[in-house]
């Protein structure tokens, strides 16, 4: 383990861990899922909003790991700048800029992105300091006329637990979830392949819709769409930008909802 763990997060099983308890080895050998479809559909086609044509749509992507969505973003010509702040993570992350940082003390120095990504359930950061430092990183960091796509926990996620699903050659159980105070739990997530298995315990704010959208708020920003059927992908967009979309709106269709994409399809019909 090459760093202190957060309060609250820690990891067993070989190889290194990160601060927030996820073992590099684990995530090495996850695949990507639904996850690269729903953020392509996401973003309209073209090029990115800040006049940076020749380098496309850039993407900010917070939590980057071992660059399991990093890889498939940019075959989908995204322009990536990855975040970790785990250095054992990063160096499996090939190609694209990559920047060691935690995402809550992240400052690029006025450098805004088209997209940024927050993906893995990261808004539910136990710490409230992190987890408000972590939306404002993201508000920091997006153009005005950008949008932030956050993963996040399904309203049943507490609940279903315990339970398990299979992955390419392993399982992945959500052993218990032990509640620390009204609104946060202690997660525990046990991952087993024939050859080794791993544990990882961390914490998880539980919103509601109301919280979700005043945490957004605090940092500046609005839900603008939930672009999957099981709520667990949201477009939240600058508070400005997102009156300006609203007003778009009045005056047209919807551009799209989650029923006309088949990714967003897919992926509620196979939610973690
Ligand atoms: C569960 S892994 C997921 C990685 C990647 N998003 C994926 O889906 O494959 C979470 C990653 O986020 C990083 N991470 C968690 N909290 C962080 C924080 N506050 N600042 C920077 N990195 C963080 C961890 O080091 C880890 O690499």
């Amino acid at each position: 383990m090459s760093e202190a763990t957060r309060t609250g997060y820690s990891g067993t099983g070989p190889g290194a861990i990160t601060p927030d308890g996820c073992a590099v080895e684990h995530w090495l050998r996850l695949r990507p899922g639904q996850e690269p479809e729903i953020i392509a559909s996401a973003v309209p086609a073209g090029a990115g909003i800040l006049g940076t044509t020749l380098l496309g749509t850039t993407l900010l992507e917070l939590g980057c790991g071992v660059g399991r969505l990093t890889r498939p973003l940019v075959e989908r010509g995204f322009t990536v700048t990855a975040v970790d702040e785990s250095p054992e993570m990063l160096a499996h992350v090939t190609g694209v800029r990559t920047i060691r940082s935690t995402i809550e003390g992240l400052d690029l120095g006025g450098e805004r992105f088209d997209v940024v990504l927050l993906a893995s359930f990261l808004v539910h950061a136990g710490d409230p300091a992190v987890r408000a430092g972590i939306l404002r990183a993201c508000r920091r960091h997006v153009a005005d006329a950008g949008q932030v796509l956050i993963q996040r926990e399904s309203a049943d996620w507490h609940l279903r637990v315990p339970r398990e699903s299979r992955t390419e050659h392993g399982v992945t159980r959500v052993a218990s979830a032990d509640p620390v105070d009204a609104d946060t739990s202690s997660i525990l997530v046990e991952y087993e392949y024939e050859d080794a298995r791993w544990t990882q315990r961390f914490l998880s704010h539980r919103y509601t819709e109301e919280s979700f959208a005043a945490a957004l708020a605090a940092a500046g920003l609005a839900v603008d769409e939930v672009l999957t059927e099981d709520g667990t992908w949201v477009r939240a967009r600058p508070m400005a930008g997102a009156v300006a979309y609203g007003r778009r709106h009045a005056h047209s269709h919807r551009w799209w909802t989650w029923q006309d994409r088949p990714a967003a399809r897919a992926a509620a019909r196979g939610a973690w």
